[in-house]
């Protein structure tokens, strides 16, 4: 838009009589509003009070003053203090530290280590060779544990003391997600504190267990036993699972409905003796558990025990001589045994 387009301010030309008194208008008011401005005190930011300034005795019986730093938060300032002496040559002498550990360790992180250090310190070298110093100091009972007959190791109190203690080493670093911390199971992952075994609780049977793992597909001599999914393969239909569950219920004297269990006790016969025998005891050559007593390795519960026959239970543990040498897997195996529930 040029200039001349836009709308002549009338007040603007002096020349203009027309205009000389709202000239001299302007001038009288302006010349007012600087006095009242010189009369009235600025007005204060209510919420900006000034900072009281801080007396404080100084060396030589004078006073200082300390001023404010200007900072403000909800009415509160700062002083502008400076830092205790004692406090900065600290700081600075931090900093003067940390160049020279810089220089001396290893500190500054490349990409597959770190800068080296002129006192060549090597904490990697340093924990290798810590290890090795154990695994010397106990490479003769380690040799020692993994060649003795197993039953003798019960009646060396070396061995077992020293198989005890790395033991649970390596149940806390191996077994303990599974099995819990204090080795008490969880459900599908069975209690080691107990005398209830699936596959039997002698040094040799916990031993053999943990050589080959549990239904473990990489590991032909693994233990294996597989219960039937009676339901989803079209063994049993859902009447037949529901009388042999109630009769299940029965054997561990639980509640249940004892019309259906005395027509379920004929397709437990039928079908589940084989495994679980006759009585519900169980049988530890196929890792079947024992159906009769309170222990349970999956629940007891009626929806869980129809889930269980209906699908089957599959539970899984890796071998463990292709992760843990023979001296590990006797150790942890002792260490089991010793827990409470060894035979
Ligand atoms: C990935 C989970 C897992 C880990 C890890 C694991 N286990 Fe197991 N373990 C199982 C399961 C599941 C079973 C039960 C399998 C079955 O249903 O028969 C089992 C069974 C056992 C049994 C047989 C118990 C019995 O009643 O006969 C022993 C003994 C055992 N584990 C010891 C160990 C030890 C020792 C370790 C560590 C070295 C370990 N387990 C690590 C899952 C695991
Ligand atoms: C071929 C052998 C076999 C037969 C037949 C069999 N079972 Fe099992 N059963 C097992 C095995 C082995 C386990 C443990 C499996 C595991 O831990 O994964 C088991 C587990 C169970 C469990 C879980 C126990 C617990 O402690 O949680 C129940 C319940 C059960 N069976 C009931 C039955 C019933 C009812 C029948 C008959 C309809 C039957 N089983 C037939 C082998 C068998």
């Amino acid at each position: 838009m040029a200039d001349n387009d836009k709308p002549v301010d009338p007040h603007i030309d002096p020349a203009d009589p027309d205009n000389r008194i709202s000239l001299e208008r302007r001038a009288a008011d302006s010349e007012h509003a600087a006095k009242i401005a010189g009369e009235i005190p600025e007005r204060r930011q209510p919420d900006a009070p000034a900072a009281p300034r801080l007396r404080k005795p100084a060396r030589g019986g004078l006073v200082k003053e300390i001023g404010s730093t200007g900072h403000e938060w909800d009415g509160i300032t700062e002083y502008d203090n400076p830092m205790p002496r004692w406090w900065l040559w600290t700081f600075y002498a931090t900093i003067v530290w940390s160049i020279g550990y810089m220089i001396a360790y290893p500190a500054i992180p490349l990409v597959d280590r770190a800068t080296k250090g002129f006192l060549g310190t090597d904490y990697r070298q340093e924990v290798a060779a810590e290890i090795e110093r154990f695994d010397q100091a106990n490479a003769a009972i380690q040799t020692r544990l993994a060649e003795v007959d197993l039953d003798a190791i019960p009646n060396d109190p070396d061995l077992v003391n020293y198989a005890t203690n790395a033991g649970g080493a390596i149940y806390r670093t191996w077994c303990a997600q599974c099995h819990g911390s204090g080795a008490g199971g969880a459900r599908g992952y069975p209690n080691l504190l107990d005398n209830d075994w699936l596959w039997g609780g002698t040094l040799e049977d916990i031993h053999l267990t943990l050589q080959h793992g549990i239904r473990d597909p990489q590991d032909p001599d693994t233990r294996y036993s597989q219960m039937p999914a009676f339901g989803t393969d079209g063994i049993l239909d859902r009447p037949q699972i529901a009388r042999v569950v109630n009769y299940v219920l029965s054997l561990s004297e639980q509640p249940h409905d004892a019309a259906l269990a005395a027509e379920g006790a004929q397709v437990y016969a039928d079908n589940c003796a084989a495994c679980h025998m006759e009585d519900g005891s169980g049988d530890r050559s196929q890792g079947a558990p024992n159906l009769a007593d309170a222990i349970t390795l999956y629940g007891d519960d009626y929806a869980t025990l129809t889930r269980i026959v209906t699908e089957g239970p599959y539970g899984v543990m890796p071998a463990w001589n292709t992760r843990l040498s023979e001296a590990e897997i006797r150790a942890v195996a002792t260490y089991l045994h010793g827990l409470g529930g060894g035979e």
